[in-house]
């Protein structure tokens, strides 16, 4: 029988994956039921929804078609949650992989991403990195003179091969994010080059027959309005003027849309309305200064995969302090340090009985030992049980990928989720592996 979903829950349940639905008062994605997943598992658990992830990359993909008239690309950035399943899954859909140094580029070889699809970022690449780029990726993303000098030095050991250089540019200006912590393209921001280092690099890579063929930058995360980027946009296109590209180029305006995490920032910022901002900003940019469009990529992370993820933690015990109930879980800093680092807003709902009705005010923490061990704050839920599980919705993005072994956490079990099918992208950790590495 269909059930009549209080109107909180029924507002909560837009922040879930597409394919999730309530059945029986209990939640439901791509037809499993999520209780009987964790029942058979130990939690934390994170699952993620494909449908959600192919309908987002279509999202960006026709929105790149409709408004933008050159070549264009899709960027994922890695950094946002990469395993091998992820990999591959964006080999599905023609994608490029911006990968952090080494690591991640060993994650995007081992999941089939072909060279030329592989772009490197990093602020203080390591010389392991740098080999490793140029091994095996098409594009490096140079953030600063020092690293361009050493590649200009080292270029012939590094096996020879065909790689694309961009240049980094810090535009000087900020994007609107809800904590400095996620800003990166203000003035005093550590990361990437100022007009004056960009020309010096263009200078210091001709010297060194090195040939520069793109413009990058990158803003902030998690900002919902595309206004800002538009300086940034047109002093980039000042440089691409200043510097003259030869034949193709690119141009990167990084990535950084936002999502709703919580209720009450329904509905989440459309993606159709931002990479028509970039598109539009970009063709009127190049008209005014003469310039030939460039191939055009985004490199969206957290607006592609944070709302395919649910985070699944058990109820352990429940506290009363003066006015505040502390729901303690299983799952918190270690699977989740967002809230630590920059006080991130979730939201949450009961895996089953979702008929309640709201009537209590919670937050909800971790096992870790630590104060700021906490997931959310002052939620309204329903009166929850010890032992009953929890769902946190748009837990795809900067979970796993910032997790950590912290009192010896074992880093959760990830499953990929269609209608009948269920994939480990992730096995759980055991003690083995926090003790692999010790000697
Ligand atoms: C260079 C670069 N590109 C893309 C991203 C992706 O940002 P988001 O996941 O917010 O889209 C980041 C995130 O820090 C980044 O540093």
């Amino acid at each position: 029988m269909a059930n009549i979903n209080p109107f909180w829950m029924t507002n909560r349940l837009a922040l879930f994956p597409e394919a999730t639905r309530a059945r029986d008062d209990s939640l439901f994605i791509a037809g499993h039921s999520l209780a009987s997943l964790a029942d058979g598992r130990l939690t934390p658990l994170y699952v993620y929804d494909r449908a959600t992830l192919d309908l987002t990359i279509a999202e960006y993909q026709s929105a790149l078609r409709a408004y933008y008239p050159g070549e264009s690309r899709i960027t994922y950035a890695g950094k946002a949650f990469l395993c091998k399943s992820i990999a591959a899954w964006t080999q599905q859909h023609n994608l490029m992989v911006d990968c952090t140094g080494e690591g991640e580029i060993g994650i995007a070889i081992a999941g089939g991403v072909p060279r030329e699809k592989i772009l490197v970022h990093g602020v203080n690449k390591s010389s392991a990195d740098l080999k490793s780029a140029f091994q095996h990726a098409g594009t490096i993303v140079v953030d600063n003179l020092t690293e361009l000098e050493r590649i200009c030095t080292h270029v012939d050991r590094y096996t020879g091969t065909q790689v694309s250089l961009w240049l980094r540019l810090v535009p000087g200006l900020a994007v609107s994010t809800h904590h400095a912590h996620t800003q990166t393209g203000q003035h005093d921001s550590k990361f990437g080059m100022t007009r004056e280092e960009i020309l010096q690099a263009v200078q210091i890579s001709k010297k060194a027959n090195l040939q520069i063929n793109g413009i990058h930058f990158h803003q902030g995360s998690n900002f919902r309005d595309p206004e800002p980027l538009i300086p940034a946009i047109d002093l980039a296109l000042d440089i691409a003027k200043e510097i003259g590209f030869n034949g193709e180029w690119h141009f990167c305006p990084g990535g950084g849309w936002g999502v709703a995490y919580h209720e009450d920032e329904l509905p989440s910022p459309s993606i159709e309305n931002y990479a028509r901002g970039i598109a539009e900003a970009v063709v009127e940019g190049c008209k005014t200064r003469g310039l030939e469009l460039p191939v055009l990529h985004l490199e969206p992370g957290r607006s592609l995969v944070a709302r395919a993820g649910v985070a699944i933690y058990r109820v352990g015990a429940i506290k009363q302090r003066g006015d505040k109930t502390w729901i303690l879980t299983d799952g918190g800093m270690a699977d989740n340090p967002r809230f630590a680092l920059y006080g991130a807003r979730y939201s949450c709902l009961p895996v089953e009985g979702l008929d309640r009705e709201i009537d209590t005010k919670v937050s909800i923490a971790g096992p870790y030992c630590e104060s700021g061990d906490v997931v959310i704050e002052d939620l309204p839920m329903p009166n929850l049980k010890e032992g009953e599980l929890i769902a946190i919705p748009v837990a795809g993005a900067y979970h796993l990928s910032m997790s950590s072994n912290y009192n010896g956490a074992r880093r959760p079990e990830a499953l990929l989720l269609e209608e009948g099918r269920v994939e480990v992208m992730l096995r759980r950790e055991t003690v083995d592996d926090l003790l692999r590495r010790d000697p």
